[in-house]
């Protein structure tokens, strides 16, 4: 297989507007620096076969091993009067989309970024702000073995070859992911998360489980249909906007 994600290889899958410019380096720092302040129109991506200072949140590093994985960020010029920061469920969405089909299995999202597979975690999330722009960010793994997966995670390390036991085309993939990004990216900015959140709903991976949030435990109502995780603190009910959130 001729597997990468370069030009060449990805240009002729693209049917939409999202990909147009792309943007491919073999190593960069973050594919995120590639677009923030860049002045790009919305829908430019950009692509790496490995970063040097991955980007992860909360100030983390997302490390993956060279030409295994998705690496990939995406350039978004929302109206103004949408919830910005809803953004990175609806990334979540597109990439839990591209991943069940590549799969053939059913992926759920722990909120508010991360897409498990078989209760491992596969792909993260990044959206960050500058001004009218967001820049949102996706590390998928595809083809790590288990010894190429970065251990130490709070939440285990999986991949799509982990999880099926083979390798996956990755221009395929991503060129299905940015599709899925631009299908639900449109359903939102037309109307928010209503048209989304059936679907939220139903893979959101912390409903009903015990968690602890800024150290107080509660129980996950589940993901609230403003983009907030609604948790059960003793009988009362609070929508958490933002944070960390562990289970179990
Ligand atoms: C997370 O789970 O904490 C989010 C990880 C986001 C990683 C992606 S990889 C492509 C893009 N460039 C970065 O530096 N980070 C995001």
């Amino acid at each position: 297989m001729d597997d990468s994600l370069a030009p060449k290889a990805v240009r002729p899958l693209l049917g939409g507007r999202f990909g147009d410019p792309y943007l491919y380096e073999l190593e960069t720092q973050s594919t995120q620096l590639l677009l923030l302040d860049s002045g790009l129109p919305d829908g430019a991506v950009a692509v790496a076969e490995h970063q040097t200072a991955g980007r992860g949140r909360l100030g983390r590093r997302w490390k993956e091993a060279a030409g295994t994985s998705i690496l990939c960020s995406l350039l978004l010029r929302p109206l103004a009067e949408r919830n910005h920061p809803e953004i990175s469920l609806v990334a979540a969405l597109a990439t839990s989309d591209a991943v069940d089909e590549a799969a053939g299995m059913e992926t759920e999202i722990k909120w508010p970024n991360d897409v498990l597979l078989e209760g491992r975690k596969v792909a993260g999330v990044l959206a960050e702000m500058r001004g009218d722009a967001v820049v949102v960010g996706i590390g998928l793994n595809v083809n790590q073995s288990e010894e190429q997966l970065e251990p130490g995670a709070r939440i285990p390390p999986g991949s799509l070859r982990t999880a099926t036991g083979r390798k996956h085309d990755r221009a395929h993939l991503l060129a299905r992911l940015l599709e899925r990004l631009e299908s639900r990216y449109d359903k939102w900015a037309a109307r928010g998360l209503s048209l989304l959140f059936a679907d939220l709903h139903g893979r959101d991976f912390l409903r009903g489980q015990e968690v602890t949030v800024d150290g107080e435990s509660g129980t996950a109502v589940g993901i609230h249909p403003t983009g907030g995780l609604e948790v059960d603190f003793r009988g009362e009910r609070h929508l958490v906007e933002s944070g960390e959130v562990s289970f179990g």
